[in-house]
């Protein structure tokens, strides 16, 4: 595993805070009518006049600067032509690469009105992911960020916790060692030690946990139809408390000054 020096740190917190930037842009111009497509568009100029790189472009072939998953779509969702429209929920994930160093975060907007159960569902997502970044400290091991995770979505509230996809170390590269799973158990997996980078990611079903994988390749959608809910940090290992190196609240911030966006939940 990498570990980093405090100034790569220092680096790679700017990369993740142009991506919370880039989110940021997006939280404030949602709305009913709008495409993915159009939200591509504006995190990828917006990533280039920051003189950063949108890092999924081309990424194994992936053709497009987001993925942007709508409802029952897990992850890696192609933007597309069709109207967002009040009740969708939509993760937009996103990375750059600035100075050499990447970030890679995402978040789960709420259009408008949804089902309690949906709602909850965010809000349960959200806390997982702060669940798991508490274990985030030295002498913890990944299975106890892992179980975290898992206790509070699927042991609590009996989500369906996505395996086929892991959050993962993050650096000069997308995807680093160690793979960090969103279920697991305590006291396995590699141990963490002082500045180690990893993007923690939980992927999480209403339904159950099963999923598959379109024709195109990359759209992971749940097998029941049911929504999911995708959130990701970018986190730096310390002794006492974990670092966030991404920051959601310039998110928060515009999300809740947009009325198209349901914050109901937090
Ligand atoms: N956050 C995802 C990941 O960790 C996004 C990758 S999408 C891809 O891999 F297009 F870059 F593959
Ligand atoms: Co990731």
């Amino acid at each position: 595993m990498i570990h980093k020096t405090e100034a790569e740190i220092a680096s790679m917190k700017e990369a993740a805070t142009l991506v919370s930037k880039t989110l940021t842009e997006v939280a404030k111009v949602l709305k009913p009518g709008m495409t993915t497509l159009q939200i591509d568009k504006l995190c990828d100029e917006f990533v280039k006049d920051h003189k950063a790189i949108p890092s999924f472009y081309n990424y194994r072939g992936y053709p497009f600067t987001v993925c942007a998953s709508v409802n029952d779509v897990v992850v890696h969702g192609f933007p597309n032509s069709e109207p967002l429209k009040n009740g969708d929920i939509i993760s937009i994930d996103m990375g750059v690469i600035l100075n050499g160093w990447h970030g890679d975060h995402a978040y789960t907007f709420v259009m408008g009105e949804v089902t309690e159960d949906v709602l909850q569902l965010v809000r349960v997502t959200k806390e997982s992911l702060y669940k798991g970044i508490e274990k985030a400290t030295i002498n913890n091991r990944v299975g106890d960020i892992s179980y975290a995770i898992q206790y509070h979505t699927e042991i609590k509230h009996g989500y369906g916790v996505v395996r086929e996809l892991v959050g993962h170390g993050l650096g000069r590269s997308l995807h680093e060692d160690p793979q960090v799973p969103n279920y697991g158990k305590r006291g396995t997996g590699p141990k963490m030690k002082e500045n180690l980078v990893m993007a923690i990611e939980p992927m999480i079903n209403l339904g159950s946990k099963e999923v598959y994988t379109e024709e195109d390749g990359w759209t992971v959608r749940t097998r029941d139809g049911k929504p999911s809910v995708h959130f990701e940090h970018d986190v730096c290992v310390k002794r006492n408390q974990a670092l966030i190196l991404s920051d959601y609240s310039i998110i928060e911030a515009a999300e809740k000054a947009n009325d198209n966006l349901n914050t109901a939940y937090y």
